[in-house]
């Protein structure tokens, strides 16, 4: 395919669909994606885990049995394993011991049923979809839409699926410069919380390139015996840095505008204007209409949900000079960046 043609301005704040519309159909799903992009997302974002046989698939995690039906599944029983993922010990099904074709019979289903019930009737009529096949989504509802949609893929577990001896930034690389993804100018962010996953891109792509933040310190740092956190990455020197290697910077909300014991926003911080000042973009993430105080996946699935205030949040982060944000509910960030 012809090279994806050079980007007009992007709009600010960048909306980006978190798993795709994901506060409405399960997410990492091509309805999801789909539905976000209807919605007006400028970029849909998969989550990338890699299968037995080196393809790339999109699950928030590779462990299937939080996403998908393969528990349910009699011919799949026999591959329940315990693994150590980025050093936790975890026991389920795992992309790594499934073929691309047999992923293919799976189906996906609602992590939260009881907070999104309404994505948990969608259950089990989904597949898992893989990156080409998102690819082609974009294509062709580039085409029904008229405008040009972007990519925005993690890696996620790089490390640990480099030691399976499945590496995961050439296949993703190579996927992306076939379908036309292969300049600074294309609609495409590549993001992982690990630091030698993006040096790694760096040398193989001229995509541009965002570094996430969480907590403690990235996998691949400790691996290597490095002393590096996060917090030292969300330095002034920190963000210098990473401006080395990098084109943005995705942080968790609270680098940005911590919240206090009651949930209740306090002062931006200074991490926008030193990422700014370091030449690196500002995308935080996520930003979603049920409990906004507490990641969905550190819930029990039995709360109930929370209506956090998404409308208030946006615009607090808004004022505080962000470049874009990561939503699950991509229709209320657009609605909000219509009224700026
Ligand atoms: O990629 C931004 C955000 O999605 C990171 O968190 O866990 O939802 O992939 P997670
Ligand atoms: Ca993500």
């Amino acid at each position: 395919p012809a090279a994806a043609q050079p980007r007009a301005e992007e709009p600010r704040p960048l909306v980006i669909a978190h798993r795709g519309a994901s506060g409405y159909v399960p997410e990492h799903t091509l309805a999801a994606y789909a539905l976000a992009v209807l919605q007006g997302a400028d970029y849909v974002e998969p989550d990338l885990v890699m299968t037995k046989d080196g393809q790339l698939v999109a699950r928030h995690d590779n462990q299937l049995d939080l996403t998908t039906d393969v528990a349910a599944r009699p011919e799949f029983a026999d591959r329940r394993r315990t693994r150590t993922v980025d050093g936790i010990e975890l026991t389920g099904w795992f992309s790594e011991d499934f073929s691309l074709a047999e992923i293919k019979t799976l189906r996906a289903i609602e992590r939260i049923p009881k907070i999104r019930p309404g994505n948990a009737r969608l259950d089990k009529s989904l597949e898992v979809p893989t990156l080409q096949e998102i690819i082609d989504l974009v294509r062709s509802l580039e085409k029904s839409q008229g405008r040009r949609i972007g990519l925005y893929p993690e890696t996620k577990h790089p490390t640990h699926f480099q030691h399976l001896g499945l590496g995961m930034e050439e296949p993703l690389v190579e996927i992306l410069r076939r379908n036309g993804y292969h300049s600074r100018h294309a609609p495409v962010y590549i993001q992982s919380f690990e630091v030698e996953n993006l040096k790694t891109l760096r040398r193989l792509t001229p995509l541009r390139l965002v570094q996430l933040f969480g907590s403690g310190q990235p996998y691949d740092q400790q691996v290597i015996g490095s002393a590096l956190t996060y917090a030292q990455m969300a330095t002034p020197a920190g963000l210098q840095a990473i401006a080395a290697y990098a084109d943005g910077v995705g942080p968790d909300k609270s680098y940005i505008i911590p919240r206090d014991a009651n949930g209740n926003l306090g002062s931006p911080t200074d991490f926008v204007p030193n990422a700014h000042a370091a030449g690196l973009r500002v995308h935080p993430y996520t930003f979603r209409a049920e409990n906004n105080f507490l990641p969905l996946e550190l819930r029990s699935s039995g709360e109930p949900a929370e209506r956090g205030d998404l409308e208030a949040e946006i615009r607090a982060f808004l004022d505080a000079g962000i470049d874009g944000l990561f939503s699950d509910h991509p229709d209320i960030a657009l609605r909000l960046r219509e009224q700026l």
